[in-house]
């Protein structure tokens, strides 16, 4: 069933009436948009948007809602006749879903900006909206105002979308931004961020890479018109990096950046976000701070890169207010939407294990200073045919006796390169855990 604006007796069409779920921070933003832009965007739509309703725990003083109606229960606006657009903006799993599972047996249509509501649920909620003939858009759970979903959806549509990668989590970037620049550790960077406003309400979220996986997953499958496969991407966070491996790989011509990629292979698509060593003239290892950035390689346009910001009030509301003005479009022409992930039928894709990438690899080896440590290192690396690229061994300055080899590898099948390590731990002259950090040339 689609829920149609009635048009009154006038030229004039009636306005779209949104309902808004959450008044925090991307609620807010879209609230403020909405109202600082009614002029443009009648203008751009030819019909008004009015907010008739707004579900919140409680009011925002950013935000003037003189004169509208507000509620306490979200689910009042999930079941308000006069509202046609829910906007789901409370974050969070069960009870988002519950939401917009409701909202849409209501006959809504809905946006959200909830990333891990969509990579976790998508496949339930898109199904759900398509029996129900209604829409449920998602632009700003990716990469905040950046347009990436329509980007990937429309505007590369003619394109096979070969590989995909981005700095997709500010909070996690902004960390290793400011470890390289000021060599800061990780906790202290970690609690500037929260207390800047940038990282999740679990900022575990942010640096086990978890919230950049949802994101990836969401944004592989609109690539590869595959169904949304969270659990499984591969994840991998930052809270093991330290210092000198952002300086030992600056000083092989790298940067360390927290990435998300998806590439197509014969015979499958890998999907997995970690650390990883990018060259220094990569556009991508300039992107620094909170901000976010996606380089997509398709077979007819080559590469393109789309930066902005990922978060924040109105730069993830203006991403949700564009939603809003495509739905508007569409009440009056349904069968003119797009599908909810890019392609009329899903592909049945699967997704490799990690065990089966292939990458370049960063090997630091703390190692006992003695004679022979090196053919060590080498005759297993060689049995698993790893080839070494490059290789620093500086001076000793450790108080251990032990000194950090220091290695990049040339592409290796991850399970041989875990073999080897395993081997080489278990080695006397190697001393802890050897560190490895994946590396993409991104080519
Ligand atoms: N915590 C997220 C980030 C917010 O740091 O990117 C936007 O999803």
């Amino acid at each position: 069933m689609h829920l149609k604006a009635s048009s009154p007796k006038s030229n004039k069409p009636a306005p779209i009436k949104v309902g808004i779920c959450g008044l925090g921070t991307v609620g807010s933003g879209t609230f403020n948009i909405l109202q600082r832009q009614a002029d443009v965007i009648t203008r751009r739509l030819g019909r008004t948007i009015e907010v008739t309703q707004i579900g919140a725990r409680r009011d925002n003083p950013a935000c003037d809602t003189t004169g509208i109606n507000i509620t306490r229960d979200i689910f009042d606006v999930a079941r308000n006749p006069d509202v046609h657009i829910l906007v789901e903006m409370i974050g969070g799993y069960d009870t988002a879903r519950e939401l917009v599972l409701t909202a849409i047996d209501h006959g809504k249509h809905v946006v959200t900006a909830n990333k891990a509501l969509i990579a976790e649920h998508g496949n339930e909620i898109f199904a759900a909206a398509e029996a129900k003939g209604v829409v449920v858009a998602y632009e700003a759970a990716v990469a905040g105002g950046i347009p990436i979903i329509k980007s990937l959806r429309e505007g590369l549509a003619a394109n096979q979308v070969e590989w995909l990668a981005g700095i997709i989590n500010g909070t996690g970037n902004f960390i290793l931004s400011e470890m390289r620049d000021k060599g800061r550790d990780f906790g202290d960077v970690l609690k500037e961020a929260q207390a800047l406003g940038y990282a999740e309400a679990d900022p575990t979220f942010d640096v086990e890479g978890i919230d950049a996986a949802h994101k990836l997953t969401i944004m592989a499958a609109n690539a590869f018109g595959m169904p949304l496969r969270f659990d499984h991407t591969y994840t991998e966070g930052i809270s093991q990096l330290t210092p000198h491996d952002i300086n030992y790989a600056r000083d092989l011509g790298y940067q360390i950046k927290h990435l998300g990629i998806a590439r197509r292979r014969d015979s499958g698509v890998e999907l997995r976000v970690h650390p990883t060593l990018i060259p220094q003239q990569q556009p991508l290892a300039a992107v620094d701070g909170v901000m976010n950035a996606v380089l997509v390689q398709g077979d007819a346009v080559g590469q393109t890169m789309y930066y902005g910001a990922g978060a924040g009030a109105e730069p993830t509301g203006s991403a949700v207010v564009a939603d809003i003005l495509d739905i508007a479009r569409l009440i009056d022409h349904p069968t003119a939407a797009v599908p909810p992930l890019s392609f009329a039928s899903a592909s049945d894709l699967n997704v490799l294990p990690i065990d089966a990438v292939e990458t370049g690899y960063y090997l630091r080896i703390h190692a006992k200073d003695h004679p022979g440590v090196m053919t060590t290192i080498t005759r297993i690396l060689s049995n698993y045919h790893i080839n070494i690229d490059a290789l620093i061994q500086r001076e000793r300055r450790d108080t251990d006796g032990c000194a950090d080899i220091v290695m990049l590898t040339h592409k290796t099948l991850e399970a041989d390169m875990n073999t080897a390590i395993a081997e080489m731990e278990q080695h006397d002259d190697i001393v802890g855990s050897i560190t490895r950090i994946r590396l993409d040339p991104l080519g």
